[in-house]
């Protein structure tokens, strides 16, 4: 059936259709197919806590499927990582079925995992369309299709888009998250967070071939094969040398024989069909593939020292061209392009640690050199050209992304895949940012949060374990400087916090005017659990908040609560359902960005003054600050609208 020929039960404008809410535990998620992919998925899904349903065309399929999540399971247990109980609770979470209309009947998500055909799937999208409820998201999990393609012409298009997990699926933490010409920000931003929930590190991507991972790792299988066909060097230099840049334990042709050369070769397929002839497989790769062989490892001759630095040479050019010219065409940032090969293909480091690593001048002249052996191998990134000329030390990389809407700044820290442990370089570029958000003359309110599912779980150990005592006071100080910079900000900082708000964490969200939190986040300051204890300000700060005995039972034992016991404490202000927090978080601060701006920093000053000294002395400050706010023409303004019944209009004089 054709897309024109689906019934539409909805307008296909983006405005009408239904709108789409982020994803809770218990919603019912759809995987399309019982493959190793899609089984992977479903077991992933199953283990947030959501109800799966997974569908096939046969109960042969299905049980496939069954028996690859048991085995994954079982080997957890083995590995003593699980329970019996913990297996017997996501198996009562997996429903299997082959009936489509009876698995998408409620849906909230739909996830396709089937054969990797356009005209297997697209028929699958049409019933699907026709079945699921409205306001269900539909994702594909296509590695190498068009995800734009795939849905062209369904009703209601804002829901569609691609949700591309990594193999194994299962235990890969890497998904990229693609957008289709009319995926809505709420569907990106539900699929987004659906993946936090699977406790995976999402990526967004354009819908591009290759997405952004396989973009730069398959043109660099196909590189290694043609500097053995080239004969630069034999396989063993090769495969040693690719480790030792990479810092991975199999080298490109191992990888091959893994997952398989004929893969590699229709990928390359695709990419060579949309950017030209540098993507063209190999002849050696192309031969290899029609022979259906393996690489000869064995056979791969003596390492030849004196080559290294020749494979070295090509192998990065290749990489750095590619990669900087995808985050110049917007497909991925370069920050989440180096989270794709450090979590989805495990190297040691991402392209741009590599490039800093060159520095941008030789990464440029590595780039230049495989543009030039191939002929304009691809558009040289004018980025790269800039920093390279210019002599930049690095390409620039952030922590922390900071989002304007209206007058409400949010500060985002953002390194998910350590759940935003505080390293020293993420709290300078902290400071840096929210004292320039603040100075941002529209940004009345900032809002503090994590970019995932997780405040901060704490500063970061790994950089902390090897501090001497000199190093451990100068990052304490640096702590210390950060959260008194935020505390001292002249406009309200508010909390955001889910997931975990620990040690470092939530000595950064005390230092905020209150913290608003997810219900279910654990909070803490587990410091004396690693043989220090808190240092940016904690203990002062919680005794203020909850007194002598509370912060003594926390900081002497490292115990963890809830949310709901922080705010029965008076630690937070408000908890909310996670799916609401920021949406109440947004509504708050907007109402306090309506206030007199001038009487707002005051009392915010007085409040905080006061708390620190006796009652006398703090009411005579009250007053004073009280008084100064009667000078200001927001007050005439504030009085005079509610005398006139109308909403004021203060302009923070
Ligand atoms: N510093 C550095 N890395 C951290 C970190 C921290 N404070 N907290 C978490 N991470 C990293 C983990 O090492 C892990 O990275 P990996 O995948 O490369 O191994 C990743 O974040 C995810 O954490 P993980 O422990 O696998 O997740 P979990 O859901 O099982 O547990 C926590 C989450 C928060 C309970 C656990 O990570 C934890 O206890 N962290 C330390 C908390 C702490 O002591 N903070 C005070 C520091 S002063």
């Amino acid at each position: 059936m054709s897309a024109a020929s689906v019934p539409s039960r909805e307008p296909t404008s983006t405005e009408s259709t239904p709108k789409i809410a982020p994803l809770k535990p218990g919603d019912v998620v759809v995987i399309l197919g019982a493959g190793n992919m899609g089984s992977g998925i479903g077991q992933a899904a199953a283990q947030a806590g959501f109800q799966v349903r997974i569908r096939d065309l046969s109960e042969k399929d299905l049980e496939r499927g069954r028996a690859a999540i048991i085995s994954t399971l079982d080997g957890a247990i083995q590995r003593g990582k699980s329970t019996p109980a913990k297996k017997a609770d996501v198996l009562s979470r997996i429903a299997f079925t082959t009936d489509l209309m009876e698995a998408v009947a409620g849906a909230r998500l739909v996830i396709e995992a089937v054969f990797e055909e356009e005209r297997v799937k697209r028929p699958l999208f049409e019933e699907v369309v026709r079945h699921a409820p409205a306001d269900c998201i539909v994702a594909t999990n296509t590695s190498s299709l068009s995800v734009s393609k795939l849905f062209e012409g369904l009703p209601g298009p804002s829901r569609y888009g691609g949700l591309h997990f990594f193999y194994p699926a299962a235990i890969n933490k890497l998904v990229e998250v693609v957008a289709a010409p009319h995926s809505s920000p709420e569907t990106l931003e539900a699929l987004t967070r659906f993946s936090y929930a699977l406790r995976k590190v999402p990526i967004r991507v354009e819908d591009r071939a290759g997405f952004c991972v396989n973009r730069f790792f398959v043109p660099f299988l196909n590189e290694s094969v043609r500097l053995l066909d080239e004969g630069v060097a034999n396989l063993t230099t090769i495969e040693a040398t690719a480790n030792e840049l990479l810092g991975t334990s199999l080298g490109p042709f191992q990888l091959m024989n893994v997952t398989g050369v004929t893969i590699a070769y229709h990928s390359m397929g695709s990419l060579h069909a949309a950017f030209g002839e540098f993507y063209a497989p190999s002849k050696l790769l192309a031969s290899q593939h029609e022979k259906k062989g393996k690489w000869d490892l064995k056979g791969g001759g003596e390492l030849q020292t004196a080559k290294k630095e020749a494979v070295r040479r090509r192998l990065l050019g290749a990489i750095l061209g590619i990669t900087t010219r995808l985050v110049e065409e917007g497909v991925a940032s370069a920050e989440d392009t180096d989270r794709g090969a450090t979590i989805g293909l495990r190297w040691a480091r991402g392209p741009f640690a590599l490039l800093n690593a060159e520095g941008p001048a030789k990464a440029l002249e590595l780039v230049k050199e495989v543009h030039a052996h191939w002929k304009e191998a691809f558009p040289v990134s004018k980025e790269l050209q800039r920093l390279g000329h210019e002599g930049a030390p690095v390409w620039p990389l952030a922590q922390i992304r900071v989002r304007k809407e209206g007058a409400l700044g949010w500060v985002l820290l953002d390194r998910p895949e350590v759940m935003n442990a505080l390293n020293s370089r993420l709290l300078e570029e902290l400071e840096q940012k929210v004292l320039a958000t603040s100075n941002d003359p529209e940004v009345r309110v900032l809002l503090l949060s994590g970019s995932s599912n997780v405040f901060a779980a704490g500063a970061d150990i790994a950089e902390m374990a090897s501090k001497s005592l000199g190093e451990g006071r100068e990052f304490t100080m640096l702590g210390q400087r950060v959260t008194r910079t935020i505390e001292t900000l002249p406009k309200p900082v508010i909390a955001v916090v889910e997931g975990y708000a620990l040690g470092g964490g939530l000595e950064l969200a005390l230092s905020c005017d209150f913290i608003l939190a997810a219900d279910g986040t654990t909070m803490g300051l587990p410091e004396v659990t690693l043989g220090i204890h808190p240092g940016f300000g904690g203990t002062q700060r919680m005794v203020r908040l909850v007194g002598r005995a509370r912060t003594k039972m926390m900081v002497e034992s490292g115990m963890r609560i809830r949310a709901d016991e922080a705010e029965r404490w008076g630690l937070v202000a408000r908890t909310f359902p996670p799916e609401k927090l920021h949406e109440e978080a947004r509504s708050l601060a907007k109402t306090i960005a309506a206030q007199a701006p001038i009487a707002v920093r005051l009392v915010r000053e007085v409040t905080d003054l006061g708390a620190e000294t006796d009652l006398p002395t703090a009411l005579r400050l009250e007053a004073e600050s009280a008084s100064i706010t009667f000078s200001t023409e927001d007050q005439k303004e504030g009085m005079r609208a509610f005398q006139e019944k109308r909403p004021p209009k203060f302009r923070g004089r």
